[in-house]
């Protein structure tokens, strides 16, 4: 592959998570000393906020801070990001808070957070020389795979579990690419996905091969926050979590933040949500284990519904330093959750925004999260991909003939 030639803009090396081993940049995400995930290392030069704000108004206004050339926006991509921070005054009553707000992340592309992790996969995935986008999925990532390289031009490969939601099959099988679903859960369609990695030597599976450039994406979530917050930290951030990747780089944003003097340097915490059916991090969480122990997921969370998580640990590590929690909510919770979001703030979200509102709801019920301090949370994937879980309890009020008769008979007028 022509590395040589590989502009990774900031991007400096790959290091280690477990023992700090260094690596040359490259297609590599496993160290070869520890098996530790290894991860992007940079040398940030000249990035202030007068530079971020003159950019898009997309994910690549943060270019400086990510693994990507310096002219990535020339490229065909799906430009995810800047979406909106809602202040969501009504869910906070029904709460008993007082400053909240929901990063609306349903807004990307293909209406799921995962527009941004893929953009930089995919942007880093060329440079590296890969020529097909791939990945296993659990659903949403699927999505967005599909969706960036018919932009690209390239040839997409996605793998996901057969017993995903319709809706996501419709929208991953629209955009023309190859498309397998897997009998099997997300934890047996991942160790395919490894293995076949292996054998096909020009396939960037996202969230396997080039996952540390891939997990990077994430970090434009908590930038984003910060700079329409302008330029502020919250004091606490609900996050759902799967693999716990989208958690932990939020929180390395935040610090780079910090470091680099864009935001004041002040304490804030960071809350993991989980359903219960699918829920090792949590359950690590609370039994003070700092091992997460796989199980096998059964919830209508699907898009969370990973049951070996690879960044589990470095969740209980972010949630710990910060003094935040991992709770967990029922699969009746979740609906409620989504109900809730929707009914008060006309916001609809998938089933994991019902997730981490069911969760967000148990912790300041606990006593965990501080009702009065300013809070986001994040909802990450819309709510027309998984119709099925709010089906049963959306109805309308009434059905009835189109005579003023009938509408008075009703009883809603
Ligand atoms: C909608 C949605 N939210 C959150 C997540 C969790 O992401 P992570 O695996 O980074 O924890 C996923 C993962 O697929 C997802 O699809």
């Amino acid at each position: 592959m022509a590395l040589d030639a590989a502009d990774l803009g900031p991007a400096t090396s790959l290091t280690c998570r477990e023992c700090g081993e260094s690596y040359e940049l490259g297609p590599r995400y496993a160290c070869e000393q520890c098996f530790g995930p290894l991860e992007i290392a940079y040398d940030f030069t000249g990035v202030t906020r007068a530079s971020i704000e003159a950019g898009p108004r997309n994910i690549w206004r943060y270019r400086g801070l990510l693994p990507v050339p310096s002219n990535v926006q020339d490229t065909p991509n799906t430009e995810p990001g800047f979406t909106r921070l809602v202040r969501a005054d009504h869910l906070a009553e029904s709460l008993g808070m007082q400053r909240l707000w929901v990063k609306d992340d349903s807004g990307n592309p293909t209406h799921s957070f995962k527009d941004r992790v893929v953009a930089v996969a995919l942007a880093a995935a060329r440079e590296l020389g890969f020529k097909v986008l791939a990945c296993p999925s659990t659903g949403n990532l699927a999505n967005a795979v599909a969706a960036a390289a018919a932009r690209a031009g390239i040839r997409s490969a996605v793998f996901v579990p057969s017993d995903l939601e319709a809706q996501k099959i419709i929208t991953t099988a629209v955009y023309g690419g190859t498309f397998v679903t897997v009998r099997g859960n997300y934890d047996d369609v991942n160790r395919l996905a490894s293995e076949i990695a292996g054998e096909q030597e020009d396939w960037a599976f996202v969230n396997v091969n080039v996952r540390p450039y891939y997990a990077e994406g994430s970090k434009t979530l908590g930038y984003e926050i910060a700079e329409q917050l302008g330029w502020r930290l919250p004091d606490q951030i609900v996050v759902p979590v799967a693999s716990g990747s989208q958690l932990t780089k939020i929180d390395k944003a935040f610090q780079e933040l910090i470091r680099l003097g864009l935001v004041e340097d002040r304490p804030y915490k960071v809350f993991g949500a989980q359903a219960t059916g699918c829920s090792p991090v949590a359950a690590a969480f609370k039994n003070g284990h700092d091992v997460v122990r796989p199980v096998k997921p059964d919830t209508i969370a699907k898009s969370l519904a990973i049951g070996n998580p690879a960044d589990g640990p470095y969740v209980l590590d972010v949630v710990r330093r910060t003094g935040g929690a991992v709770e967990d909510v029922t699969d009746a919770e979740v609906v409620e959750g989504i109900r809730l979001l929707a009914g008060t703030e006309g916001i609809f979200a998938e089933t994991a925004g019902g997730v981490t509102v069911g969760c967000l709801r148990k912790l300041v019920a606990s006593g965990a999260l501080d009702p009065e301090a300013e809070t986001v949370i994040i909802n990450s994937g819309d709510g027309l991909k998984t119709l099925d879980a709010v089906a049963p309890v959306a109805r309308p009020s009434a059905e009835i003939a189109p005579t003023l008769e009938d509408f008075r008979a009703s009883g809603l007028a």
